[in-house]
């Protein structure tokens, strides 16, 4: 493809390419490009809404040399749809996503209905989902949006990983992510009532202790 600033290597997503790994909202690349430095073997491709963002990442793995690693300009589940055809993701990372506590600016947070159903499309059958988020209730309303169609997996796969930059900010501050590793299970699941857009995050129980580890 000619303009990468838009676009990725068009290698990527063609047969026998190394598995492709997504950060969506991917910030300024930290970790984008500390796990395609970590794992040559693998493209790694950040999604991210702004655009000064983008570039950064993009100047950040062509400085490095980087050259499975890639971001570009998107928001919602859009850039899925343009971008990613079915069953073409090995892992596919949201870290952290904008927990919008207000219930008026419930809408807008990233992980609803609408967006899983099109991480569960362009995920392979054996693809992982990784959600890590500061929010209990944000943590609460993914685990109640995946509770059909997905099947829990341990987070540690045994991999060399590096942190987000805001887990790290995070961790300082003497906290823990909640996080949740995740596998297609089943048929594709009838999209959930709630139409992916506004859940009542704060109304829904209480989830086991455990799993804020
Ligand atoms: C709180 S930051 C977390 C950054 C990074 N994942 C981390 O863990 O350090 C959320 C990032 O997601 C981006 N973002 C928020 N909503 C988005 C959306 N709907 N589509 C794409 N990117 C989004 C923001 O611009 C920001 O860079």
């Amino acid at each position: 493809m000619s303009d990468k600033a838009a676009s990725f290597p068009a290698a990527w997503l063609e047969a026998g390419a190394p598995p492709l790994e997504i950060d969506f909202g991917c910030h300024r690349g930290a970790f984008l490009v500390g796990m395609a430095a970590l794992h040559p073997s693998c493209n790694f491709l950040g999604i991210e809404r702004q655009a000064l963002r983008v570039a950064k990442c993009c100047s950040k793995a062509t400085r490095l040399g980087l050259a499975n690693a890639w971001a570009v300009q998107g928001e919602g589940p859009d850039p899925l749809r343009q971008l990613l055809p079915d069953g073409s993701v090995s892992v596919f990372h949201v870290s952290f996503p904008d927990p919008w506590p207000k219930r008026r600016h419930a809408a807008r947070r990233l992980v609803n209905g609408k967006f899983l159903a099109e991480v569960r499309r362009v995920l392979r059958p054996d693809g992982v989902l990784r959600l890590m988020t500061d929010d209990e209730p944000y943590f609460r309303e993914m685990r109640e949006l995946t509770v059909e169609g997905w099947m829990e997996i341990p987070w540690d796969d045994g991999r060399e990983g590096v942190p987000t930059a805001f887990e790290i900010t995070f961790r300082q501050m003497g906290k823990s992510p909640f996080r949740r590793a995740l596998t297609p299970q089943g048929p594709v699941p009838a999209p959930h009532p709630s139409a992916g857009d506004v859940r009542p995050a704060r109304e829904l129980g209480n989830f086991p202790e455990s799993e804020n580890p």
